[in-house]
């Protein structure tokens, strides 16, 4: 983890800023302290654990060579946007990052910023760690309190993920912005069979899910085609919940296939 980083992360035990403590060591003021993973990451999670949702190795294998052949270039590219135009000080954070694609590319468009990748996958995370050189990556849960100072986000980004606005508000700086990318009906809709279907009320869960704390600033509805391989096809069906739900028999082909996303941003209810 990179030494400027660690004043931006918070304890998981007591809340307080992290930092380098003698021997070298990642603690706090009082006395808790954490170790670095090999690959660079922290573990910040509360003593409590739940039962734990995140994605498996072969998930994120799957997100990632999905992810890395550009079929998702027009979210890359809106939240790329949404960073470089952002005008807080902070980091840029990236809840449920996976391994943190969007996180990586938002920093290549934000010139000198830092960010911080945050999943619950620790496999997820190892790859998050590796995503970029001014990233960092931490193993955290969003239905707890994150592991990050009050304020310090000039940017938060929620990908396909869980969300927490109660978390997201205090995280982030009030010039801050929440960018959200949400799956809408008609995504992967070639893949039905495959893949989970989005639920129809997903647009009023979206906003149950972020208000009161946060006012919605634009909403943008993105639709392109892809054209998949059979290899794709594979990738794009494992690399999400259908993962756990798809016959392990099937064979995938070659398919024409229409992605819908709504990409919204919103900012602190003051
Ligand atoms: C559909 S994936 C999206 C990943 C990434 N944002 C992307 O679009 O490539 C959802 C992510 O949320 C993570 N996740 C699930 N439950 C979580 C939790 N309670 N806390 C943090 N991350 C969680 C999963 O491990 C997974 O990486
Ligand atoms: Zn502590």
């Amino acid at each position: 983890m990179r030494d400027d980083l660690l004043p931006v992360l918070a304890c998981p035990a007591c809340a307080e800023p992290l930092g380098r403590v003698d021997g070298g060591q990642v603690g706090c003021a009082n006395g808790h302290r954490f170790d670095e993973a090999k690959q660079g990451h922290l573990t910040l999670l509360p003593a409590k654990r739940r039962a734990l949702t995140a994605d498996t190795p072969e998930m994120v294998d799957a997100r990632l060579r999905f992810l890395g052949r550009g079929h998702y270039a027009p979210v890359e590219r809106a939240l790329a946007a949404v960073v470089a135009a952002a005008v807080a000080p902070g980091i840029v954070l990236d809840v449920g990052s996976g391994p943190g694609t969007y996180l990586a590319h938002a920093l290549r468009a934000a010139d000198g910023r830092r960010g911080v990748a945050l999943d619950l996958s620790a496999v997820a995370i190892r790859r998050a760690a590796r995503a970029h050189e001014r990233a960092g990556a931490v193993v955290g849960d969003v239905t707890e309190r994150l592991p990050v100072v009050d304020g310090s986000a000039a940017v938060l980004l929620d990908v396909f993920a869980p969300r927490n606005q109660t978390e997201y508000a205090r995280v982030l700086h009030p010039d801050g912005v929440l960018a959200v990318v949400t799956p809408r009906t008609g995504h992967l809709a070639e893949l039905a069979e495959a893949t989970i279907t989005v639920d129809p009320e997903k647009e009023r869960r979206l906003h149950d899910s972020l208000t009161p704390a946060f006012v919605l600033r634009s909403s943008e509805d993105l639709t392109w085609t892809m054209d998949l391989s059979a290899e794709d096809v594979h990738d794009v069906v494992h690399m999400g919940p259908s993962h756990h739900h798809v016959d392990p028999d099937v064979v995938f082909e070659s398919a024409t296939v229409t992605a819908a996303v709504t990409v919204s941003t919103w900012t602190p209810a003051r």
